[in-house]
């Protein structure tokens, strides 16, 4: 299995394209039925099965988007769905080079004996849903922890997400899904960048330490973190330089070189500003492939422009593109506004 991960990362495994590839990266449209349902609203769609498939269709079947978009998360339902004319989701990914990969966190909840903080649930019968998964075409894995800033963060809650992350890697690895380690440092609160970059420092402490205990191959890794910026209500906004600087240097303290890709999120940043965010972070050469797995920075538009009218799905597609390509370039150090 570490072989097959290895390949699945570094080569050429089952005929699709490799993740961390130069221009490269993914696109994240693994939300929950809840969270989906918020951005169907934000359009006056109802959350429903139809147009939550309806929504998805026009995203994967958008032609030419494996020129940028090298893996794309699923939720568990998006999965096993087809589109309206009996094509598997997953076979579209495939025809396009497009790597399929499965959320398989169950989500948030309150955790005892925190400052109002939260643990991600999902660890029991994860094997099995794995290997189910896996039948069904998943080849990667994503699992969202969350960090608060104004919440502490405790550390109960930097050792709970830390240690979910590692078991579920382990768990990932050993049935043939890449995992995608994601601890999200929110963006909320006041803090500046420097008390950011501190926070970012114990939690990715803690997930490498708990993620080598459980013996999980770095090779067969890829991160998902929230780039280093000031809090959202902070007094003043970070350039994209300044937001590089102080990201790779969190990073480059604590993150091996055998890791082989950082995917960032885009945490609710606008779609321009992850993209020159991501640039930056590009001029120079990095110890890793550094891109980018964005839901909602490679989303807002596309929603908008669709507003679920099946004349505006060639125009929504052609919005993903933009901006599918605009982070392709950022990947290559090379975007210009
Ligand atoms: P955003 O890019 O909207 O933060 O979402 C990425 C993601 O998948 C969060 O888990």
């Amino acid at each position: 299995n570490y072989q097959q991960m290895n390949l699945l990362i570094l080569g050429n495994k089952h005929g699709l394209k490799s993740i961390a590839s130069p221009g490269h990266g993914i696109l994240a449209i693994d939300e929950s039925n809840a969270t989906c349902g918020k951005r169907l609203a934000s359009i006056g769609l109802d959350n429903t099965e139809v147009n939550r498939q309806a929504y998805r269709q026009l995203l994967l079947t958008t032609p030419g988007l494996g020129e940028y978009i090298s893996g794309a998360i699923l939720f568990e339902e998006t999965l096993y769905q087809s589109t309206t004319d009996g094509k598997k989701f997953v076979d579209c990914l495939r025809d396009e080079n497009i790597v399929p990969g499965i959320k398989v966190d169950k989500g948030l909840v309150p955790l005892p004996g925190s400052n109002n903080e939260s643990w991600c649930q999902g660890l029991d019968g994860l094997a099995s849903r794995s290997a189910e998964y896996y039948k069904q075409g998943a080849r990667f894995a994503k699992w969202r922890t969350v960090v608060s800033i104004p919440c502490g963060p405790s550390a109960l809650a930097v050792k709970e997400a830390a240690w979910g992350l590692a078991r579920y890697a382990g768990i990932s690895q050993d049935n043939g899904l890449m995992p995608i380690v994601e601890p999200e440092i929110l963006l909320d609160g006041d803090h500046p960048i420097e008390r950011t970059l501190e926070v970012a420092e114990r939690v990715w402490a803690e997930v490498f330490y708990y993620l080598a205990e459980n013996n999980v191959m770095f090779e067969g890794i890829l991160l998902k973190p929230s780039m280093v910026t000031p809090g959202a209500e902070h007094k003043e906004k970070a350039s994209p330089d300044t937001i590089a600087k102080y990201t790779l240097t969190m990073l480059k303290r604590r993150v091996p070189p055998a890791v082989p890709g950082i995917m960032f999120l885009s945490g609710g940043q606008s779609e321009m500003e992850a993209t020159l965010n991501l640039n930056a972070m590009n001029q120079s050469a990095n110890p890793w492939h550094v891109s980018f797995s964005y839901a909602r920075a490679l989303q807002n538009s596309v929603l908008k422009t669709w507003q679920g009218s099946p004349e505006n799905v060639e125009a929504a597609q052609k919005a993903l593109l933009a901006r599918a390509k605009a982070n392709s370039l950022a990947q290559l150090g090379s975007y210009s506004a």
